[in-house]
């Protein structure tokens, strides 16, 4: 049972990368749920086209499946082109693909750092600026980047996905800076870790799971839910004057620094 109202985003339609997993399955199900028509980006035909149609049963709505690779500018025009033929319009972007693995620094290839590059960063610019061309100029509109916390101080093995993340929440701040009196409003999440998510089966092994929840201050890893429910704010018109922030949704968890060498109680 959503906390929000459920025509929140009725008559919206959203274009939401990563979609067809995870994170961005549960943003878009609950865009869905509150209203919107959604189209998801991927690149895995099969598990795309499969979550499109989980999802509209579930909700009763429509859900595109469009596969692409963010990494090519052409692939992303013809999914958005496509969105548009199903659709007529875009309002709402999310980017939300991404690749990581856990890499040091000393043992990543060139291609590995530009592959994670080229998906995260490359791709929400791709992703942007064709979406930019294809109505948001004219119409206004609302992007949320999917970012994280990994760079707020440093992440072990992570070099490559921090940066990548680095990258998207300077543009989260450029863009709204920039495109703000276009009507667009432009946002980011920065998740924590977040249970059942290829993310945390990446780069967390289940033996660590006790340890990690207990370092969070809220006790907990987050659920996919908690980062929709943040989704969901960031793209209704109760978040109208938030611009340029990004929204951390983590529990706490980046926050302790080196508190564990102190009592607390
Ligand atoms: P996930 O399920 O693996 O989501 C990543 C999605 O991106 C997949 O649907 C994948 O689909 C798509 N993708 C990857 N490369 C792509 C490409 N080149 N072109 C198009 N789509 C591509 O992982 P998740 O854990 O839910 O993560 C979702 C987002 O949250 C990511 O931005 C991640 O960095 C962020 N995040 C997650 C956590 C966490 O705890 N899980 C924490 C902080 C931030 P295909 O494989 O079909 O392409
Ligand atoms: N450790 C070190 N390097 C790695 C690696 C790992 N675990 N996995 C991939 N790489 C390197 C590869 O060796 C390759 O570099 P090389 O050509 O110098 O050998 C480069 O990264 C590209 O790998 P490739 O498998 O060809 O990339 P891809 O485009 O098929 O897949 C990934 C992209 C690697 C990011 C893949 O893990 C993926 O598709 N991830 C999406 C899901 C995901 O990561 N979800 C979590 C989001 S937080």
């Amino acid at each position: 049972m959503s906390v929000f109202r459920d025509d929140i985003l009725a008559g919206k339609v959203a274009f939401v990368t990563g979609g067809g997993s995870g994170i961005c399955k549960g943003i878009t199900r609950a865009f869905l749920a509150h209203g919107a028509e959604c189209a998801i980006v991927g690149r895995k035909a099969d598990r795309l086209a499969e979550a499109a149609a989980e999802l509209e049963k579930e909700t009763a709505r429509a859900c595109l499946a469009v596969p692409a690779d963010v990494r090519d500018p052409k692939l992303v025009e013809a999914a958005l082109d496509a969105t548009l033929d199903r659709f007529g319009k875009i309002d709402i972007v999310v980017n939300g693909a991404a690749g990581n693995f856990l890499c040091p620094a000393a043992a990543l290839s060139y291609n590995g750092f530009r592959t994670v590059m080229e998906i995260d960063t490359l791709g929400t610019w791709h992703v942007t600026r064709a979406a930019f061309e294809r109505g948001l100029r004219d119409r206004g509109g609302v992007v949320i980047n999917i970012s994280a916390t990994l760079h707020y101080a440093a992440t072990p093995l992570q070099m490559h996905a921090s940066a990548a993340k680095a990258a998207i929440d300077a543009m989260t701040r450029n863009l709204a800076l920039e495109w703000g009196s276009m009507n667009i409003r432009v946002n980011a999440i920065a998740p924590g870790p977040i249970d059942d998510t290829e993310g945390m089966t990446r780069l967390a092994p289940k033996d660590m799971k006790d340890k990690l929840e207990k370092a969070v201050p809220l006790g907990r890893f987050g659920t996919v839910e908690d980062v929709a429910n943040a989704a969901l704010f960031l793209a209704s018109d109760a978040a109208s004057y938030v611009h340029g922030e990004v929204f951390v949704v983590d529990g706490g968890a980046w926050l302790p620094g080196m508190a564990g060498a102190f009592s607390m109680g």
